[in-house]
């Protein structure tokens, strides 16, 4: 047995020589990380709520999360720890004696699992190997109003758009492979689950959202009434990347219309359908940054950069232009990010960092006037 400890807890998992589906309980070190944002994001939301909450890990694996959320989120008082591997249930068992909480086990297909469980959860966290995509319509039915959906995906590739049909097949929705790919990725990603929670007349706001290593994370505040689902809707629309110039911009809507660079006349090719609305709520994430310090967590200075970062994109524009591949284009060096983004503030425009990249600056700004910022520095 392998034994692990994350946060206020301690599990043991089976022997495995490699982190992979294959192993006979799954259990990633490396998503240490992403447990510990959610945490943090768990216990925003439950202080949102007030009162009790009830969460569900539907694909648990050695129960992990749903341990680590009884033992480190207050006010959770009860969870839910689902997987369909007889041997993840022995395991999720197991752990929970270890650690003292009695989540309710049980063996079933993430959907029907949810489907069977309608409305009875407060957050669902959605963590599969793969893609989420199958799983989100009996989220989106199970979802209850003023709730929490987490959902990780691990088909990057994918939503990243290094392969284009699977995209399509999953998402319905076509990535481009941009350098704000990433973003692009992960507004895929919120669309397509807004789109599904449309369908149940309940509304997707994003309170935050990270690309990290090899994963994409969503946290989405659902709440219920056709009204509130067509408002979300208008948050759908469309990417448009100039990749002769670097100019992109967003429209919404669900009919791209292929356009002409308005800088340099080449024809710009569209990502999406995808949500082109905010993916980052300052307030939410504002709280989560008050609250890491109050948790035991081993991957806090992390954290709190991701945090940090993820509040500095609030209220920017979708995408992001990469100074670096700017200034290839144009043929000359690049100089010192910070001194291109205090000629742009200079300039007027708004600016911040990516968290996606560290060369990525998002900006109002078009591709000209970052060509004119660049041009007050020397070669
Ligand atoms: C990525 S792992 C989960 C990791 C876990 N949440 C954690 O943080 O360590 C995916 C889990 O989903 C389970 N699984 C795969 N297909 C499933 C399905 N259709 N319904 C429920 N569980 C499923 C697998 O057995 C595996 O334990
Ligand atoms: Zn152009």
């Amino acid at each position: 047995m392998i034994t692990a400890n994350e946060g206020s807890v301690t599990i043991m998992v089976p022997d495995f020589t490699k982190v992979s589906a294959r192993a006979p309980v799954f259990y990633n070190p490396a998503m240490e990380f992403n447990r510990d944002v959610s945490v943090v994001a768990l216990q925003v939301f439950q202080r949102l709520l007030g009162g009790e909450i009830s969460v569900a890990d539907t694909f648990s694996g050695s129960g992990i999360r749903a341990i680590r959320y009884l033992v480190e989120v207050e006010g959770v008082s009860e969870a839910f720890a689902n997987d369909i591997n007889p041997l993840a249930v022995e395991c999720i068992k197991n752990n929970s004696l270890m650690n003292s909480v009695s989540p309710e086990v049980s063996r079933e297909d993430a959907s029907i699992f949810l489907r069977t469980n309608h409305g009875r959860f407060d957050v669902i966290d959605i963590d599969p190997f793969g893609t989420p995509a199958p799983f989100l319509d009996s989220a989106a039915a199970s979802a209850r109003n003023n709730s929490l959906l987490a959902v990780t995906a691990t088909d990057t590739s994918s939503l990243c758009g290094t392969y284009i049909k699977p995209c399509l097949r999953k998402y319905s929705s076509r990535p481009l492979k941009t350098e704000y790919c990433h973003e692009i990725g992960l507004r895929i990603l919120a669309g397509f689950t807004a789109m599904n929670l449309a369908r149940y007349r309940k509304s997707a706001s994003v309170l935050l959202s990270h690309s990290s290593q090899h994963y994409m994370r969503l946290y989405i505040h659902v709440r219920r009434g056709a009204r509130r689902a067509d408002e979300s809707l208008r948050n759908i629309g469309f990417i448009l990347h100039c990749f002769k110039c670097l100019h992109h911009e967003h429209m919404k809507g669900f009919v791209p219309l292929k356009q002409e660079c308005p800088h340099c006349g080449a024809e710009m090719e569209a990502a999406g359908p995808l949500w082109v609305g905010d993916i980052q709520d300052s307030r939410f994430i504002g709280e989560m940054i008050g609250e890491v310090e109050n948790k035991k967590l081993n991957t806090a200075t992390d954290v709190l950069k991701l945090l940090k970062a993820c509040l500095g994109e609030a209220g920017m524009p979708p995408g992001f232009y990469d100074i670096h591949e700017v200034c290839s284009k144009l043929g000359r060096s690049a100089p010192p990010l910070r001194d291109v983004m205090d000629g742009l503030e200079k300039a007027g425009f708004r600016v911040s960092r990516t968290h996606i990249r560290p060369t990525g600056i998002k900006t109002d700004a078009t591709i000209r006037d970052i060509e004119e910022v660049l041009e007050g520095f020397s070669v």
